[in-house]
């Protein structure tokens, strides 16, 4: 018996990352080879031609999960019966555009989109929002959905995630698939945290097997944490296929659960643990299983960690005045 498909709605859907995004969901790799999955795509009025463009594309590929595509501008239609959103479509800083520009322009996009979501997606909705300033539109989002479950919202630190693993695995030389339980905290901004003190190496302590602290504070941190500006410097465009790569873990894991003895990192509301102020969205170990996920509770904190996690915890207190301050919360 086919099982019913599942709504998957993007945004941004025409971007760069959309492009490296939509292929790969269609293809099964979001919910898995057994999930047919229906995709819904949101775009501007200017940038709906382009969408379509690529859903030729994605028609051209005969991918036998996919039921269909539909491409509206109107986030209306796009949310209704969503069970996943991937929130993409962001508006990007231009020159001379400070912060405040930059988040009340966000808040244009992100308040319709959860008021859509609120009134039209499915009981069942889950949603990542990757478009920047990721954490706190998906605070704007979340505020403007009262009926859905504030731990539906969700932002990605995954793509951080990924790169501090492969930083402590160049830097150890241990395969990939031998390192647990690293986090990624606090924004994702070049104030996160990636935290090796409770990552293990094949079992064993990751901080204690780097034993190298001018390492960790002086290139494994900063690499990780000013990754973002480092490949748009040299690719000359921002992250596309590792951002959708990221997203694309992000929700399986979500989905389909973490491994018994790992976590994985995410932003999600604070429900006050480790001292972040609840509602933050903020980046948390988490486990997850049948759907649902928990923060991971009881971790020790040194005072390296501690300073960090308050810096980067302190710029999402400092985004959620701003937003207030312009209404959007
Ligand atoms: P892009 O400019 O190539 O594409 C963005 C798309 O969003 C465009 O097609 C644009 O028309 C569309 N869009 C704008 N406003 C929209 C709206 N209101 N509704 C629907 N669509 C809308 O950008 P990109 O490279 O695909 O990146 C998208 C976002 O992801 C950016 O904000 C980028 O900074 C962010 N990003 C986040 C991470 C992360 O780790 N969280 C990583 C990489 C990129
Ligand atoms: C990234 O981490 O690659 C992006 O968030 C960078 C950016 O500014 O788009």
């Amino acid at each position: 018996m086919p099982r019913t498909p599942v709504t998957v709605t993007v945004t941004g859907a025409a971007g760069q990352i959309g492009y490296a995004l939509l292929f790969r969901i269609a293809s099964g790799q979001l919910l898995g080879p057994d999930t047919p999955v229906r995709l819904k795509l949101l775009e501007i009025t200017p940038a709906l031609k382009a969408a379509e463009g690529t859903a030729m594309e994605i028609d051209d590929c005969a991918f036998p999960l996919l039921t269909g595509i539909d491409i509206s501008d109107d986030p209306n239609v796009a949310f209704d019966g969503a069970n996943v959103a991937l929130l993409v479509g962001a508006r990007p800083r231009t020159k001379g555009m400070e912060r405040g520009d930059l988040l009340e322009a966000n808040g244009g996009i992100f308040k319709p989109q959860g008021r859509a979501i609120n009134d039209h997606a499915a009981d069942d909705i889950k949603v990542l929002v990757v478009g920047n300033p990721a954490n706190t539109n998906a605070l704007i989002a979340r505020a403007a959905a009262p009926d859905v479950p504030a731990e539906r919202f969700t932002a990605m630190t995954r793509l951080d995630h990924n790169r501090a693993l492969t930083q402590l695995s160049k830097k150890t030389g241990a395969p990939l698939s031998d390192i647990t339980r690293l986090t990624i905290w606090g924004n994702h901004s070049a104030t996160q945290y990636p935290d090796i003190f409770h990552a293990e190496i094949a079992g064993k302590n990751a901080a204690e097997v780097v034993n190298d602290e001018t390492w960790l504070a002086e290139e494994f941190i900063p690499t990780v944490a000013k990754r973002g500006a480092a490949v748009i410097e040299v690719r000359g465009a921002s992250s596309a296929a590792s951002a959708a790569n990221a997203a694309i873990d992000h929700v399986h894991t979500w989905v389909n659960g973490t491994p018994e003895g790992d976590w994985t990192s995410m932003a999600v509301p604070s429900d006050g643990s480790y001292g972040v102020p609840e509602g933050l969205i903020s980046s948390f170990p988490v486990t997850t299983e049948d759907g649902a996920y928990e923060i991971v509770q009881g971790l020790e904190l040194n005072a390296f960690s501690r300073t960090r996690i308050d810096a980067s915890v302190a710029e999402l207190a400092e985004e959620r005045e701003a937003v207030r301050g312009l209404g959007l919360l």
